[in-house]
């Protein structure tokens, strides 16, 4: 036992939305113990949470969301009150290389975790009171919309294409029927495109100015013209603790930025404020854009509707894109070790190493 208000489990918190959300309720809950449960993939971090490593209510332990006995242990150890899930394969891509990774994580995963948060809450004296599993999830699920100025709602059918919003609208709908079955707490939010520091250069606005940094080409999928809704990742996580704490069980929330923009137009965007940033000419880099095959399957067109959320929970994005943007290009700028050492994956050697024996 501990000495803490309330224990919390959040997964894959040394990834991009993750480590934000741990610093967030290490900030804003100094009374509360947060358990950073992560795999440390190619995709988790523990440099991204450096500044609060030391804090009292920080706790790491090194373990895939699979491991049901580990799980369980934890939270019977720490008497684990609510969970907040993000562990993932997150990065489309990659799915369509190799679905499989993506199903056992992101299905089976969420899966084994919802089991064993069933077996330990259910065996707890107080049964579900007080007891919260937060599953956090991605409008892709909804599938694409068209240029018609449609927006996703809570009920969109699900409609999803690629492996990856395949295997997490799996994942969702798992979470429900641990709900509607087990009677188990649950809360699913579904947000668009998350941007912002600690983010993998794989995705687009991280690769992209890293390779504007290097003079290497930035290769656009097809014409462009795809369309994104993109959130700041602080926005975000703000959101995650306002609906942990006062959304309603067996609800589903969709969050997003009311901020769409078409691939294109945002990649002229990044090479402005990056060219300025780093003192080259105007336009400096748009010679760098490159149009290269599409992706396969991609989808033409996500956009969020939020007004659940705004209205019920008060919730609205703090951040102007503009400002956001210029925000996080300079994080990158003023970062470059830390792209460095992700690119050449010398931090993975790293923390392999220091957690092996955990
Ligand atoms: P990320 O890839 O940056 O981080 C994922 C984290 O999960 C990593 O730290 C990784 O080590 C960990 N992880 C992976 N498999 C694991 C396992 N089996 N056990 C324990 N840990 C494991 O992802 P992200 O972009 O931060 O996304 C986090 C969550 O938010 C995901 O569930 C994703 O589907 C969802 N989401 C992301 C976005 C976005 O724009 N990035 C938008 C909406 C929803
Ligand atoms: P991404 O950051 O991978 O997020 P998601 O696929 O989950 O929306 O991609 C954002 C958009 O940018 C998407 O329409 C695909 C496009 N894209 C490119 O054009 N080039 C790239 O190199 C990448 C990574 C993405």
């Amino acid at each position: 036992m501990n000495n803490f208000k309330r224990s919390i489990i959040v997964t894959g918190g040394a990834g991009f939305i993750g480590s934000h959300v741990v610093r967030h309720l290490i900030k804003h809950h100094p009374d509360y113990l947060i358990i950073n449960v992560d795999k440390l993939t190619y995709a988790g971090n523990l440099e991204n949470l450096k500044d609060i490593e030391n804090e009292p209510g920080y706790l790491f332990r090194r373990i895939d969301i699979c491991d049901h006995q580990a799980i369980m242990r934890l939270m019977t150890d720490y008497n684990v009150t609510g969970i907040i899930h993000l562990a993932a394969e997150s990065h489309v891509d990659r799915s369509i290389e190799d679905p499989f990774t993506f199903a056992r994580t992101n299905v089976l995963g969420t899966l084994s975790l919802l089991q064993s948060a069933r077996n330990v809450w259910e065996q707890s004296p107080e049964g579900y009171d007080g007891k919260l599993f937060y599953h956090i999830s991605t409008d892709e699920v909804y599938g694409a919309l068209d240029f018609d100025g449609s927006l996703f709602t809570e009920s969109t059918p699900y409609a999803p294409h690629s492996p990856y919003s395949a295997s997490k609208a799996s994942s969702d709908h798992f979470v429900r029927a641990f709900h509607d079955t087990y009677g188990m707490p649950c809360i699913i939010t579904n947000c668009s495109n998350n941007y912002g520091p600690y983010q993998f250069p794989e995705k687009l606005i991280p690769l992209f100015i890293n390779n504007i940094c290097h003079n290497r080409s930035l290769p656009v999928y097809g014409e462009g013209l795809n369309v994104r809704d993109w959130l700041y990742v602080e926005d975000h996580a703000a959101a995650i603790d306002l609906i942990f704490h006062k959304g309603t069980v067996g609800e589903t929330y969709n969050i997003g930025g009311f901020n769409e923009k078409k691939n294109i137009d945002l990649v002229h965007a990044l090479i402005k404020v990056t060219d300025r940033l780093l003192g080259r000419p105007e336009g400096a880099s748009i010679p760098l854009i490159t149009y290269v095959s599409d992706r396969k399957g991609h989808d033409l067109r996500y956009a969020i509707d939020a007004s659940k959320l705004q209205r019920e929970l008060g919730w609205t994005p703090s951040l102007q894109f503009e400002e956001g943007l210029e925000r996080t290009v300079r994080w990158y700028l003023d970062n470059r070790e830390w792209m460095e050492r992700v690119t050449t994956g010398e931090y993975e050697d790293y923390y392999k190493n220091m957690y092996a024996d955990r």
